[in-house]
């Protein structure tokens, strides 16, 4: 996607060889206009599948779906981090682990928001490890609903998570691949050659 690899290039920073720092328009400050474009591609992406609800985690992975839930008309769902006292029941939850944090938390959705009938779009922020959209995943099967795809607005190629993703079966697509941060250079796959 032209437009997010601009922005990536002029507003992203590498902060390691494994870091980028999207904070002016993705995970602090939102640009709206990039995240319409955003919804759009989803929708373009993902055209052939019939996606009835839209899944995500807060916080960073709400802006770009809401937009791709405006395009395909369907309501957006996100799974909540922090724990809520008054609503322990009815709830679908999975274990994220963080690699980069060494530690691993609980993921929960409500199940009245998830159904048998739903085909269901995961969209994520980034994807490193896939830990957090494997467990994405893991709520949609536990509500007996089928996953259409998973869309991810910067995938970082060197990790993991796309290959483990994609080598279980499902459809990844994602709108910005990244193929190195080393030296505080930003290079896309695209741009690799062989
Ligand atoms: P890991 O797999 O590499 O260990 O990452 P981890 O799951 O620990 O992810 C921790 C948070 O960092 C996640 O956001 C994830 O989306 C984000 N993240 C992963 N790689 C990058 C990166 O290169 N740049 C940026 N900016 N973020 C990255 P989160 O904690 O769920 O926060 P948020 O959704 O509220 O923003
Ligand atoms: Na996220
Ligand atoms: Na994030």
């Amino acid at each position: 996607m032209k437009l997010l690899k601009e922005k990536i290039l002029n507003e992203g920073v590498a902060l390691s060889d494994t870091v980028l720092k999207v904070d002016h328009f993705l995970n602090h400050q939102i640009d709206p206009v990039l995240m319409m474009e955003i919804g759009k591609a989803f929708k373009e992406r993902f055209a052939s599948e019939k996606i009835t609800k839209i899944l995500t985690l807060e916080s960073s992975g709400i802006a770009p779906s809401v937009m791709a839930g405006l395009e395909f008309g369907v309501p957006v769902v996100f799974a909540r981090k922090r724990k809520s006292l008054t609503l322990s029941e009815g709830l679908l939850t999975a274990d994220v682990h963080s690699y980069t944090k060494q530690e691993t938390n609980t993921i929960a959705v409500a199940d009245k928001f998830l159904s048998s009938q739903d085909s269901v779009l995961i969209i994520d922020d980034f994807l490193a490890n896939g830990e957090a959209a494997h467990a994405l995943v893991d709520i949609v099967r536990q509500a007996d609903a089928d996953t259409a795809g998973i869309g991810i607005v910067i995938e970082k190629s060197f990790q993991p998570g796309g290959e483990k993703l994609r080598s279980a079966g499902h459809r990844v697509e994602s709108l910005a691949r990244i193929s190195s941060l080393s030296d505080g250079e930003i290079e896309f796959l695209s741009e690799v050659k062989a």
